[in-house]
């Protein structure tokens, strides 16, 4: 479906991908629809967080242990007010709470399960670092009423979209319900998020790695070796990689998925099962990545195949282009 890209919005294209798929309910197109305007009031506030005081820090820690900035819970309120009403949904979870999060009584429930990281890279809020917002939805298992546990805890292949939020030098939405990644940028003059990078496609190899190396020390052998090979000096293979890292996720594999290479947060000798939350972070990341062509890793397997134990569990994380996520892999099973 070739667009001439301008004023192609958002709404319209979710409706009429609605049209290309035969028994798509109308119910999908408008959850992705309160999606977006969750993040244009997301975006609202955090395109002024240097002027009013939403900067700083809470007093709250996370569920994770991680400090709480005040956008964080803005971001979270401002999603489930956003997201708790329009019917679509019968239950939530966000990293931002510990337990799934119930729709009001007075709210009839739906079908879908959203689960949401309301702002990402929020230790660079302060620095005006892009951040961003990461979300992850299911159909439901449970029959009706009130949605579960059980509906939250899904392995990642079950999920029927995944999209982010990137507030960045320019804020765009980026998505898929399973047939292809699209990327939307918002027209702030006009409040739309219009049609800007249709089937995104990651490329098959990069020359860009991208983590946190001052965790070096504490990687495993494999991790180690892989590493030092990208740092190489080998034309044939384009080495060595550069390094590009800014410790938002949403960043640093935005960049990958449109750039190639590969986007890593491993697990290491004090944390092996690294920092980056599955449900959360992990499964949407991941379902975008193999719908744009690349692939995902927990190191051994797709991340889509893990089968969730708790609700705030981490994984290895491994995103990129197949053949650096298959080079990467072979160092850490010791092939090489
Ligand atoms: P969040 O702000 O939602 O807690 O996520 C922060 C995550 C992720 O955005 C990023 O990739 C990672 O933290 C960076 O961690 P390090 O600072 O350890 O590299
Ligand atoms: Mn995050
Ligand atoms: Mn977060």
């Amino acid at each position: 479906m070739g667009h001439a890209h301008k004023f192609m919005t958002l709404e319209r294209y979710i409706n009429e991908q609605e049209d290309l798929h035969p028994g798509a309910t109308g119910e999908f197109s408008a959850l992705l629809h309160d999606i977006s305007l969750a993040a244009k009031l997301v975006w609202r506030e955090v395109s002024k967080a240097g002027l009013v005081n939403v900067m700083g820090s809470t007093d709250r820690m996370n569920v994770s242990g991680d400090v709480v900035k005040k956008l964080d819970i803005f971001a979270d309120e401002t999603i489930f007010k956003a997201m708790d009403h329009g019917g679509h949904i019968c239950v939530m979870a966000s990293e931002e709470n510990e337990d799934i999060l119930h729709i009001p009584d007075q709210y009839k429930a739906g079908k879908y399960v959203l689960l949401y990281d309301p702002l990402d890279g929020s230790s660079n809020i302060d620095a005006n670092i892009t951040i961003g917002s990461i979300f992850s939805i299911f159909k439901r298992v449970s029959d009706s009423g009130k949605g579960t546990l059980a509906d939250c805890l899904q392995p990642g292949y079950k999920q029927v979209a995944a999209a982010y939020i990137i507030y960045g030098s320019s804020t765009m939405f980026v998505y898929s319900t399973g047939h292809g990644v699209h990327g939307f940028t918002l027209d702030p003059s006009v409040g739309e998020f219009l049609l800007s990078h249709e089937n995104i496609r990651i490329p098959a190899k990069g020359k860009i790695y991208s983590l946190n190396e001052g965790n070096f020390s504490n990687y495993g052998p494999g991790m180690q070796k892989y590493l030092q090979y990208l740092k190489e000096s080998d034309k044939a293979t384009g080495r060595p990689y550069s390094l590009r890292y800014i410790g938002t996720m949403v960043g640093d594999v935005h960049r990958t998925l449109l750039y190639g290479g590969i986007f890593a947060y491993p697990g290491d000798s004090k944390n092996p099962k690294g920092k980056l939350r599955l449900m959360y972070e992990c499964n949407p990341m991941a379902y975008l990545f193999e719908q744009a062509g690349g692939r995902s890793s927990d190191g051994e397997k797709s991340i889509l195949k893990i089968q969730p134990g708790s609700l705030h569990e981490r994984t290895p994380v491994f995103l990129g282009s197949v053949e650096d996520i298959a080079t990467c892999e072979k160092f850490l099973k010791g092939e090489r």
